[in-house]
């Protein structure tokens, strides 16, 4: 890519595409679009094939989607599969009607198998049923690497397409409607210390083990994948380690300095019971995350103490606030 490469970000709002929208912007690139929400909503076909039109970007980096924790997916399974497929799909059509030269479609562990052995390759996408507490995000995911794949086979269209596992870290959501596991234990525990409560009751059993990804790591990874993968090649991007629910729990009790008991509702679903991703393919091509989980925890801790006491919100709803940013 070259500085003045005219680059759309979507979902430029969010955890991730905040992040990699300032990494693009210190390493010089001068040309970013960066459309809100508001200014496009990627579920109106008519208005992405408009903007693309008039924009003509060079690269994509498709970041956007709905996404949320395990409680929003239960609760809005038909919102997840139908405003993910509309968003995947009018994104990547709209890229190869308007000769994007090269995209990347960032896709999610959730697309394997809810019984995939661990750790989960590549190469086990589609050889089982997937998990069901989240099946309508990531069939809308499968869909959108498909479509992606075929238009680079039948088009030559460039396409890369990374999955990440479990991303938390600068920028993540603390709304607990709709927030991933560890935001969502950042604030309680962080909120039990603030309010003096002895005991926090956690969802499920605590056995479930899940790999967590720092965003800086996820966005450092996107952008060498982006040079160095393959064309339509699928490359998982985690940090290859799990914890169990447990033991995060554990981890964040500690940095948060909480020291009540720690329960668990085991009426609750646990999800899939181990999540880990083989990433041999990512260190192969050269590339390894490098952010702890103690460091990434603490920095969020950090950012949500931060944030709850400067926003004067209250503890419940927060939300980090978002810069949203367009550089033409
Ligand atoms: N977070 C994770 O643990 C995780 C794990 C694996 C993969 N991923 C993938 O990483 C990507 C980014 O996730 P994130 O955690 O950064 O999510 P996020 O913070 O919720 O950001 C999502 C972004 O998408 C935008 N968006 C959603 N619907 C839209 C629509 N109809 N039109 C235009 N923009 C829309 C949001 O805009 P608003 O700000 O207006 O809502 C926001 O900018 C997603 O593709 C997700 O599937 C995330």
């Amino acid at each position: 890519m070259d500085k003045n490469d005219a680059i759309l970000v979507t979902g430029g709002t969010g955890m991730v595409g905040t992040r990699l929208v300032e990494q693009l912007q210190s390493a010089g690139y001068t040309n970013l679009l960066v459309p809100t929400r508001k200014e496009l909503d990627l579920c109106d076909e008519q208005s992405v094939n408009a903007w693309f039109d008039r924009n003509r970007p060079r690269y994509a980096f498709l970041i956007a989607a709905k996404v949320g924790g395990i409680a929003a997916n239960i609760a809005d399974p038909s919102g997840f599969l139908a405003d993910n497929l509309k968003i995947i799909v009018n994104q990547i059509t709209a890229c190869h009607r308007s000769g994007v030269e090269k995209l990347l479609l960032l896709g999610s562990t959730c697309i394997y198998p809810r019984e995939c052995p661990q750790p989960m390759k590549e190469s086990h996408l589609l050889s089982g049923p997937l998990e069901p507490t989240n099946e309508g995000y990531a069939l809308a995911k499968i869909a959108g690497l498909r479509l992606a794949q075929s238009y680079h086979q039948q088009h030559g269209m460039k396409c890369v397409l990374p999955m990440p596992c479990n991303i938390y870290g600068t920028n993540d959501h603390f709304d607990l409607s709709r927030c991933h596991v560890l935001s969502a234990l950042v604030k309680r525990f962080s909120d039990a210390v603030a309010n003096d409560t002895e005991e926090v009751v956690l969802w499920g059993s605590g056995i479930a083990r899940r790999e967590f990804i720092h965003v800086d790591d996820v966005v450092d990874g996107m952008l060498f994948l982006f040079e160095k993968a393959a064309d339509g090649e699928i490359v998982n991007l985690g940090s290859g380690t799990d914890v169990s629910i447990a033991e995060l729990a554990s981890m964040i009790a500690e940095e948060t300095g909480f020291q009540g008991k720690i329960g668990w509702d085991t009426s609750r679903p646990d999800g899939m019971l181990k999540k880990c991703t083989d990433v041999s393919r990512l260190h192969e091509l050269g590339f390894q995350a490098s952010v702890s989980l103690r460091d990434g925890i603490r920095q969020t801790v950090a950012q949500y103490r931060t944030l709850s006491g400067a926003c004067e919100k209250s503890l419940d709803d927060v939300t980090i606030q978002k810069s949203t940013r367009r550089v033409a």
